[in-house]
């Protein structure tokens, strides 16, 4: 691998072919329930030692106990011996109790809360109406220190969806971060050079996730050559400059960027239809999509610190031990994937990647930074 990066982060790179990484951590995604969860989650869980799991399930994840229920299944759908840990999430509504919430950060169950803008997205029906209702609950967040993760975007008929989250950082972030300077907030999955402007401008307490699929996609490739249900998403695909400020961002070394897939799995049949669902189900070959972006922009030295330090560091939480093994060798997507209760068509559904996973450890690298 030829690593222009003077700066390289990469833990070692015996030969041009084997990238070694700290393991990493997804910052953002969706695990689900039932048989999707049973499907999905070991794709998160073999390739991050942990993540942020969201909490939009049918109810919502609104109370310690829900949280609670929801971590023992997770784990108990995962093989044994798999070393994961979700992070869990409150999900924000007008009437959520903010002693639940301060109880379950204080006992190590709820990592941050997630604020959903009704309307805005997948099961986000009982989301937050205004932020204002919101207002004592962002204060207990700041005076304890728990992040607050949001949905950058605003949800009205007069607004165009491709402008919603630009209006989002106006008339709904500002405010916030003026009216609760101490809060640490994470803007999720963003879409816009906007956004990227926005988080580079704040202070040290904002910070932004960034997808796989929004580092590869913009708007044109929902519609190329026909309606394209698998490159849907929310919030939406932007025009291409979009997607080049956010590659900029996300391979630059701010540590203010970091990664959070926003895997997404939904049934095939429930996309293909004429009102298909947002999503896409990135968790199958989530590094090695981020590995080919960053390899194409020449900083494949920049990914370990996006992977897997950036987030922890702004999370206040330890940097994971392991290592994980990416090997330059070509995979093959498949065009579908499942079993007998589900059936979800994966990011780069036929296509063939560059790079391949191929190895975990628990051990300790070799190395100063980890003393
Ligand atoms: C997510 C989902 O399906 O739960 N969909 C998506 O397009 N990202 C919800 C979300 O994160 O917006
Ligand atoms: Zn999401």
């Amino acid at each position: 691998m030829s690593l222009q990066d003077n700066d390289s982060q990469t833990l070692s790179h015996d030969d041009d072919d084997v990238l070694t990484l700290r393991e990493p951590d997804d910052w953002h995604v969706h695990l689900r329930d039932g048989p999707m969860l049973a499907f999905a989650a070991d794709y998160t869980a073999r390739q991050f030692a942990r993540a942020i799991v969201m909490p939009n399930l049918v109810p919502p994840v609104t109370t310690v106990a829900a949280a609670e229920a929801y971590r023992t299944r997770i784990l108990d759908a995962l093989p044994e011996n798999r070393r994961f840990t979700p992070l869990m999430t409150a999900y924000l509504t007008d009437e959520i109790d903010r002693e639940e919430i301060a109880k379950g950060f204080r006992n190590g169950v709820f990592t941050a809360c997630k604020l959903y803008p009704a309307g805005a997205t997948t099961h986000s029906a009982a989301g937050v109406t205004s932020v204002r209702k919101i207002w004592p609950v962002l204060e207990r967040l700041q005076t304890i220190g728990m992040p607050l993760l949001v949905h950058g975007e605003v949800v009205s008929p007069d607004i165009d969806i491709f402008d919603r989250e630009a209006v989002f950082l106006e008339k709904v972030l500002t405010p916030v971060l003026a009216a609760f300077p101490g809060l640490k907030v994470v803007l999720e999955h963003i879409t816009t050079e906007d956004s990227v402007g926005f988080v580079e401008a704040a202070g040290s307490n904002l910070a932004a996730t960034i997808t796989a699929h929004h580092l590869r996609v913009d708007r044109s490739a929902m519609f190329e050559g026909g309606l394209r249900p698998h490159a849907y998403c929310l919030p939406v695909a932007k025009r291409r400059r979009h997607k080049e400020a956010l590659r900029k961002a996300a391979t630059s070394g701010h540590p203010r960027f970091f990664l959070g897939t926003d895997s997404a799995p939904h049934q095939k049949h429930e996309k293909e239809s004429a009102c298909g669902c947002a999503g896409i189900f990135s968790a199958p070959t989530a590094l090695e999509s981020y590995a080919q972006t960053f390899a194409e922009e020449g900083a494949l030295g920049r990914l370990e610190a996006f992977a897997s330090e950036f987030g922890p560091r702004f999370y206040g939480l330890p940097l994971n031990k392991g290592t994980v093994t990416l090997r330059r060798e070509p995979q093959d997507v498949p065009e579908l994937m499942g079993d007998d209760n589900v059936h979800v068509v994966p990011f780069h559904a036929s296509e063939t990647l560059a790079w391949r996973f191929a190895d975990r450890t628990d051990q300790t690298p070799d190395d100063d930074r980890l003393r």
